[in-house]
C-alpha cells in the first residue's frame, strides 16, 4: 500500500467520486486540498445517490477518516448542509470528518463579488459555478482572508470581519454597486456556524502527517481536474486553485516525498462545463447523443457539459505536470454505440505539429486536432468486470490509448456501481493500492 493521490486528467467530472469511493476501502484516510463546493462527486451505493461537494468522498466508508485540507475555501452554510444531508442518510459525518483550521472561509460578499465580475460588461465571463470561489481565494492572497481559526477565536473574528467588510463597502461605493447585505446578520449567523463546526477543526497537516508516521495510508482526492489549474490549466478559464498533484504539497501540508504515487482519471471521451477553449469539442449530433447516454449535466449546476473526444496531446501534458503512474478510464460503455471512434493523436496549427501545450486561450482555440478513427465495438460493455471480457475491440481501444499517451491504463469502469469496475491485474495501479 501507498500515500497516493487522484485526480481529473482534463476539466473535472471525470468519474473521480466512483473512483476515489471505490479505493477508499483500502485507505485509513481520504484528504482533499484544493477548491471548495464547486466540486460535485457524484456516488451510487446500491440505490442511493449521493453527491459531494466539499466532503471528500471517503466519508461514504465506516471508519474512515476524512479531511477538508487548509488548501480548501470553505462554505460553512453549504458545508453544514451537506454534513446533516448525509447525517439524514446514517453517515456519522461528525465523528469521521477533520476540517483544517487554516482553511479559508467563504461569505456571501464573495458570491456577490463574483456576479459582479462575471457580469461586468467587457469582462470575459468564465463560466463559474457563482460558489465565490474566486475572490475567496483572493481574499487569501490578498492577506485579508478569514480562516476557521480566526471564525472559531470571537474576537479575532469580529476585528477581521469588520475590517473586511470596511474594505467591501469602499470597493462596493468605488465601483458603485447597491447591493444590501446584512452585514451584522451575517456576522451572528456565522458565530453560530463556528460552534457547529468547532468540534471537526484542527491543524490537518499535523493530523495527515502523524497518520502517515503511524504507518496509516493517506489517499488525496483532488477536485475540479489539471486543465482548470490556476497555473496549469486553461487560463483565464480555469479555477482559483492548485487543483494539478503538485497541489496536495500546500494544499494538505505534505511533503512531496511522502507520495508514492499519482492516479490520473479520464473519460474514455472528454468533457468540459463552462467557457475555455476544447480542442476536440464535438459540435454535431455525436456529441449530443454522447451528453444524453452519459448524463453529461454538471452535478453541482446541473450545465450541459461539453462533449468532445479523447485528447492524447492534453493527456500527455497532464501526464507530465502531474506524473501520472496510472491511468482509470471511466465511462467505457458511453461509447458503446459507435462503429468509429475518433482520437485526436496529433495537434497541428498552420500546418506544423505542435509539441507543446499553447499558453494563452486565442493559440489553444486554434489548434487542428488531428483524428485517427479506431473501431468501434459496438456491443454491451456496461457492467463488464473482467478486462478478458472487454471486447476485442474496446480492448484495442484502451491499448492504443495506453500506447499513445504513454501512461498504463490500470482500471476501468464500466458504469456507476462499485462492483462495475476492472482493475487490471498486474498493474502498477494494482500495486499502489494492493
Ligand atoms: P469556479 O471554480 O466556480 O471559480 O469556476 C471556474 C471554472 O471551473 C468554471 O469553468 C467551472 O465550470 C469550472 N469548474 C469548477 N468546479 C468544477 C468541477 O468540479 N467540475 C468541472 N468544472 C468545474
Amino acid at each position: 500500500m501507498s500515500n497516493v493521490v487522484i485526480l481529473g486528467a482534463q476539466w473535472g467530472d471525470e468519474g473521480k467520486g466512483k473512483i476515489v469511493d471505490l479505493f477508499s476501502d483500502r485507505f485509513d484516510m481520504v484528504v482533499r486540498y484544493q477548491g471548495g463546493h464547486n466540486a460535485g462527486h457524484t456516488v451510487k451505493i446500491d440505490d442511493k445517490t449521493f453527491v459531494l461537494k466539499l466532503i471528500p468522498s471517503g466519508i461514504l466508508r465506516p471508519g474512515k477518516r476524512a479531511v477538508i485540507g487548509n488548501g480548501l475555501v470553505v462554505d460553512p452554510a453549504a458545508l453544514i448542509s451537506e454534513i446533516e444531508t448525509l447525517e439524514a442518510a446514517g453517515i456519522p459525518v461528525s465523528r469521521q470528518l477533520s476540517i483544517s483550521n487554516r482553511a479559508h472561509v467563504i461569505f456571501p460578499h464573495h458570491r456577490m463579488m463574483e456576479k459582479m465580475s462575471e457580469d461586468r460588461p467587457g469582462r470575459t465571463s468564465i463560466g463559474t459555478t457563482s460558489r465565490g470561489i474566486g475572490p475567496c481565494y483572493e481574499d487569501k492572497f490578498g492577506r485579508r482572508g478569514i480562516r476557521m481559526a480566526d471564525l472559531l477565536d470571537k474576537e479575532t473574528f469580529a476585528a477581521q470581519y469588520d475590517c473586511l467588510v470596511e474594505e467591501k463597502e469602499i470597493i462596493a461605493r468605488a465601483l458603485d454597486i447597491h447591493e444590501d447585505m446584512d452585514f451584522a446578520g451575517i456576522r451572528s449567523q456565522y458565530e453560530a456556524y463556528a460552534e457547529r463546526l468547532r468540534p471537526m477543526v484542527c491543524d490537518t497537516a499535523r493530523l495527515i502527517n502523524d497518520a502517515m508516521t503511524q504507518g496509516k495510508w493517506v489517499m488525496f482526492e483532488g477536485a475540479q481536474a489539471t486543465m482548470l489549474d490556476i497555473d496549469h490549466g486553461t487560463y483565464p478559464f480555469v479555477t482559483s486553485s492548485s487543483a494539478a498533484a503538485g497541489g496536495l504539497c500546500t494544499g494538505a501540508g505534505v511533503a512531496p516525498t511522502r507520495i508514492d504515487g499519482v492516479i490520473g482519471v479520464s473519460k474514455a471521451y472528454i468533457t468540459r462545463v463552462g467557457g475555455g477553449p476544447f480542442p476536440t469539442e464535438i459540435h454535431d449530433e455525436a456529441g449530443a447523443r454522447i451528453r444524453e447516454i452519459g448524463r453529461e449535466f454538471g452535478a453541482v449546476t446541473g450545465r450541459p457539459r461539453r462533449c468532445g473526444w479523447f485528447d492524447v496531446p492534453l493527456l500527455r501534458y497532464t501526464a507530465m505536470i502531474n506524473g501520472f503512474d496510472s491511468m482509470v478510464i471511466t465511462k467505457l460503455d458511453v461509447l458503446d454505440h459507435l462503429d468509429q471512434i475518433p482520437v485526436c493523436v496529433e495537434y497541428r496549427r498552420c500546418g506544423a505539429t505542435l509539441d507543446a501545450m499553447p499558453a494563452t486561450t486565442r493559440e489553444i482555440a486554434t489548434i487542428e486536432p488531428v483524428y485517427q478513427m479506431l473501431p468501434g465495438w459496438t456491443t454491451p460493455t456496461a457492467g463488464v468486470s473482467r478486462y478478458e471480457d472487454l471486447p476485442e475491440k474496446a480492448r484495442q481501444y484502451l491499448e492504443f490509448l495506453e500506447s499513445r499517451t504513454g501512461v498504463e491504463v490500470g482500471c476501468i469502469s464500466t458504469g456507476p456501481e462499485r462492483n462495475q469496475t476492472i482493475l487490471r491485474r498486474g498493474s502498477r495501479l494494482e500495486k499502489l493500492i494492493a
